[in-house]
């Protein structure tokens, strides 16, 4: 049985494991031997039954037990090898996020199933899918979402905070996944406000959905989509897209998640208390467009800036050609380098 508490801002705390969970760490410890319901029962304080019934799930979920009957369990492998929830938890060191994980071989989209969840799931919920046959990128794009090329993935949040204050998580996330990605030996920008760039070709993007009523957020789904093994891209996208493993990276999935959770449930609490400073630092010192001339696509509109700042709240401070600043806020507009993508 799951024992999940409320803190004091009425956000679920877990415990870090279900009983199912742990079944499969024993099965995982004991991979040279059978063991048996009794000693599994035993050590966990639960009933034979419910191991049975875990065995069982567990085996649906592409896990291979033998099972001798007087004898017991022995884990014998996977019939496959993509990563499983169970895989991205052990050893994820976060309270919450990524605590409850669905994961998917193949989804439409997994902000859609995200958002389809988000009423009935518990805060920091992640939804993961190894391919998105329909993955959503801003501004009604296409965001091309291959097995075996990226990680893609949904984050329910629920955060009691004005809706005003809603589009600054868009740029945790971003400032969340530079300094993951830089504790994981990779150097990386964001393109204000929410690409992220490695040698000046987009290697990420979030996109921030929300379900609010007047006054209060019902829910907020961050979705991330990351270029990590991609060799190839379509011409029209070739000058402006990349993936880790083109500029030299080989990082590992599962290591990306765990990171990536554990950096993201940091400055998202730090938001949650009021405080976007951490998160701006990052924003300000790795972005791409800070100290530029660049141009500012709003719909047909192109106007040339120069980068000054990012002030409090998150919103770009460009200085138009008249000397004039103009607070430039996040939404349906895109940047562009004045001779190159950035
Ligand atoms: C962008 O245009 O830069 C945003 C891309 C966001 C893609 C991610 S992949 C996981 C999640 N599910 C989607 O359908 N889109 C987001």
């Amino acid at each position: 049985m799951e024992e999940n508490k409320k803190d004091t801002n009425n956000r679920t705390s877990f415990n870090k494991k279900t009983s199912k969970e742990q079944v499969l760490d024993i099965l995982i410890e004991n991979t040279s031997r059978h063991i048996s319901g009794e000693t599994i029962s035993q050590q966990l304080g639960i009933s034979r039954a419910s191991i049975w019934k875990h065995i069982n799930s567990l085996k649906k979920e592409g896990f291979e037990i033998e099972s001798k009957s007087g004898i017991g369990y022995i884990l014998t492998g996977k019939t496959d090898d993509s990563l499983t929830s169970y895989e991205i938890k052990r050893g994820l060191e976060t309270n919450f996020i990524g605590q409850n994980i669905e994961y998917f071989k193949s989804i439409d989209s997994t902000n859609i199933f995200a958002k389809s969840i988000a009423l009935k799931s518990d805060e920091g919920s992640v939804v993961i899918s190894d391919e998105q046959v329909s993955g959503k990128g801003r501004t009604g794009r296409e965001w091309i979402s291959k097995r075996d090329e990226g990680v893609y993935f949904s984050i329910i949040l629920k955060p009691n905070i004005p809706i005003m204050r809603a589009s600054f998580l868009t740029q945790v996330a971003g400032a969340a996944m530079v300094s993951s990605l830089k504790k994981m030996g990779v150097e990386s920008l964001i393109k204000w406000p929410n690409d992220i760039i490695i040698n000046g070709k987009k290697v990420a993007g979030i996109l921030t959905e929300m379900s609010a009523e007047i006054d209060r957020i019902s829910y907020i789904v961050v979705g991330i989509g990351i270029n990590l093994y991609n060799e190839n891209f379509d011409k029209e996208i070739e000058s402006k897209a990349s993936s880790l493993k083109k500029e030299g990276y080989i990082i590992d999935k599962k290591e990306f998640l765990q990171t990536f959770f554990s950096e993201f449930e940091n400055l998202y609490k730090k938001f949650l208390d009021g405080e976007n400073k951490s998160t701006l630092s990052i924003l300000r010192e790795k972005s791409a467009v800070l100290n530029k001339y660049v141009y500012i696509i709003d719909g047909n509109q192109k106007i040339k800036v120069y980068a000054k700042n990012i002030d409090e709240n998150g919103n770009l401070l460009a200085e138009k050609e008249n000397g004039n600043i103009e607070t430039i806020f996040t939404g349906e507009i895109s940047i562009r380098g004045l001779e190159s993508y950035i």
